[in-house]
């Protein structure tokens, strides 16, 4: 990854930076590419602890997400949104179907994958720096280039002036966004983001969410990103998928035609968060 191109912290992108800023042109975020990278066909999970009869926790679950698309798969608590995201991250094996990333079964995590939880373990010996330069590290840089790295994601995710702090002194948000940035040094194709940003307040959160945009539309990632929030799909997504639970199933499939930035009063988002609003009592 080269350094320059996350150097771009003149948030916030809903206030009308524009895309002129960007070091790179802007692809046709919006619309995504058009090669499937992600491929989950008939995607079924039972967990052996489930009793006989019990509903399976994921049914039948079709979907194919496109390179560089950004997809958010919504639904309330329990409706195996994680469970979901964890199949795709090759961390939990599902009962029946079969997901493909890049035309290959998935096996295991890694190969581009790269995942950001609820909640991140950083290694707690290591300073803030040190823990995203460990994964720039892992994937072949010198240290000098790794540090210029990390130096470089902590400040776009507002955090330059705690480089040299242990995780123990930052707050669970700023640990939070330390977890996003070392996400960021594996540089990974595809980004898997669970809630990332459940445990921020909302004016960190709507930064991170804007830093996010800017990241996926210059480094051309594909994001899979699960929320309970409607109005966290709304403003990030190309495309939201509903989930419901009890199977957990999808409900709901709808595209996201509006420009970026998005502001909460564009009448398009206020039919759709009623839409998905109905989508969502589905028990
Ligand atoms: N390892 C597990 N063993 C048994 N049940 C599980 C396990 N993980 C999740 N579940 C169950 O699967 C359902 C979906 O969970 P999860 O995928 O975490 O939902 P969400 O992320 O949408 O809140 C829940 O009912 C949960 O209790
Ligand atoms: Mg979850």
């Amino acid at each position: 990854m080269e350094v320059a191109n996350l150097g771009m912290n003149d948030r916030p992108m809903r206030s009308g930076a524009g895309p002129a800023m960007l070091a790179e042109p802007m692809p046709d975020a919006a619309n995504g590419g058009t090669d499937p990278i992600i491929r989950i066909a008939g995607v079924g999970k039972r967990f052996a602890s489930d009793t006989q009869g019990s509903e399976p926790v994921l049914d039948a679950i079709d979907l194919t997400i496109r390179d560089n698309e950004f997809v958010v798969l919504l639904g309330r608590s329990g409706c195996g949104k994680t469970t979901l995201l964890n199949i795709v991250a090759g961390l939990e094996k599902a009962t029946s179907g079969s997901v493909l990333v890049a035309n290959r079964p998935v096996t295991g995590p890694g190969g581009g994958k790269g995942m950001v939880f609820q909640q991140n373990a950083l290694f707690p010996w290591l300073t803030a720096a040190r823990n995203v330069m460990f994964a720039a590290q892992s994937r072949g840089q010198s240290k000098a280039e790794a540090a210029a790295l990390a130096a470089e994601l902590l400040r776009l995710v507002g955090l330059d002036a705690v480089g040299d702090k242990y995780p123990s002194e930052l707050s669970g948000g700023m640990q939070q966004r330390v977890a996003i940035a070392r996400a960021l040094a594996l540089d990974p194709a595809i980004l898997l983001m669970d809630e990332p940003f459940g445990a921020l307040d909302e004016l960190t959160r709507n930064e991170m969410q804007d830093e996010l945009l800017r990241v996926w539309q210059v480094r051309r990632k594909t994001v899979l990103f699960v929320t309970h929030s409607i109005w966290e799909a709304l403003m990030l997504a190309d495309r939201i998928v509903v989930l419901a639970p009890r199977p957990g199933r999808i409900v709901l499939e709808r595209s996201v035609d509006q420009p970026r930035p998005r502001s909460r009063t564009n009448p398009g988002l206020l039919a759709l968060h009623e839409a998905i609003w109905q989508a969502l009592q589905a028990r």
